[in-house]
């Protein structure tokens, strides 16, 4: 079985090198034989910085010097091409927490969008593990798989990407009652949870994350509707920064306020049916089935990508993975040194 890519050692061709310069700017670089960081500071060739170690200072003509390091994880998808809207890290990482994404889980996750969440969920199950991910727009999945094989190097062979909507693919693709997680990222959720707990192993967990407090409201009562499910859990995360410097120690004054909310439940065996989820499982639904009309991505909130701008970052993720082919000794997906990392190389 392929290992992940475990970049360490001295900076390669084709590495993806992020560089902290003058005033804390970051800029992103696929280190390319002839390649060249042009900024109003000057020129930094990526010669300077292939065969130095990471977390070396380079210098570029004007004299100015930048902190080269290859991207974490988290810096990767917060940098990475997007198609759709990702999960940001500390979402991420809570939901490896909250689901129990454990080594060697067999998980389903959609929509795969751009990837983000696919990563981390890759990396929490390890190469014993298997990822069944599923995104409706092939155009989505196109990226997800470039930003996947960038950042590891390869496209693991335990992750497969199908192409269609979740609840007409899923039956074909895993059996009823084999999976051990499912993780859903899209706007209607509760329209996949029939499908969801059919495959559900008893005592699998289901967790959906979602933008706005309409949706949470919605997927909860439907979980909690279907009575197969113990009772859903609902929570946001808050991740606030803090400014440590001398005696000037305090949060920082900015912050991402608002990602999203994790609705988690637990699968119950077959014919289970707690006496608080029968009560509740009685009651008469909240929403009727008129109302899965208003949610729209506009009424939500949801900025789309215009066609335009998406062929934008298919082109954009296709650039940065030929660095990686190139990176993991694939010379025969070159690219040309004029091919500038879209994600910048100028500033
Ligand atoms: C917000 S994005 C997912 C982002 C992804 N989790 C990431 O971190 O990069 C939501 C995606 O779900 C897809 N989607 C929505 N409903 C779906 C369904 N029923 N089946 C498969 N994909 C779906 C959309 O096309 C969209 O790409």
């Amino acid at each position: 079985m392929t290992t992940d890519l475990r970049p360490s050692g001295p900076f390669r061709l084709g590495d993806r090198v992020q560089l902290t310069g003058p005033k804390g700017r970051l800029h992103t670089v696929t280190l390319r034989e002839n390649g060249e960081l042009h900024t109003h500071h000057g020129v930094l060739r990526h010669t300077e910085i292939i065969g130095k170690p990471d977390g070396s200072v380079v210098t570029n003509s004007g004299g100015h010097e930048y902190l080269a390091l290859r991207p974490l994880l988290r810096d990767f998808v917060m940098s990475m091409p997007r198609g759709a809207a990702i999960v940001y890290p500390k979402d991420a990482a809570q939901i490896v927490a909250s689901a129990d994404i454990f080594p060697g889980a067999t998980v389903v996750e959609a929509g795969v969008g751009s990837g983000a969440l696919a990563l981390w969920l890759l990396r929490a199950i390890g190469p014993a593990g298997r990822l069944h991910s599923f995104e409706r727009r092939e155009e989505f999945a196109d990226v997800a798989r470039a930003n996947v094989e960038t950042f590891l190097g390869h496209e693991p062979e335990n992750w497969t990407v199908v192409v269609g909507d979740l609840v007409e693919e899923l039956p074909g693709q895993v059996a009823p009652a084999s999976v051990d997680r499912v993780v859903l990222d899209m706007l209607a959720p509760w329209e996949c949870i029939d499908a969801v707990a059919d495959v559900l192993t008893p005592g699998g967990v289901v967790i959906c994350y979602v933008a706005t407090a309409t949706q949470l409201s919605r997927v909860a009562e439907y979980v909690r509707g279907t009575g197969l499910f113990a009772e859903p859990e609902a929570n946001e995360t808050m991740v606030r920064g803090w400014h440590v410097e001398g005696l000037a120690v305090r949060p920082d004054h900015r912050m991402v306020a608002h990602t999203g909310f994790l609705v988690t439940a637990r699968r119950l065996a077959p014919g289970a049916m707690p006496p608080d989820v029968r009560k509740r499982a009685l009651k008469k639904p909240s929403y009727a089935d008129d109302d899965v009309e208003i949610w729209t991505p506009g009424a939500v909130g949801d900025r789309e990508i215009t066609d335009k701008n998406l062929r934008k970052r298919v082109r954009e993720a296709q650039r940065a993975v030929s660095g990686a082919r190139i990176a993991a000794g694939d010379t025969a997906d070159a690219v040309t040194s004029d091919e500038a990392d879209a994600t910048g190389d100028v500033d």
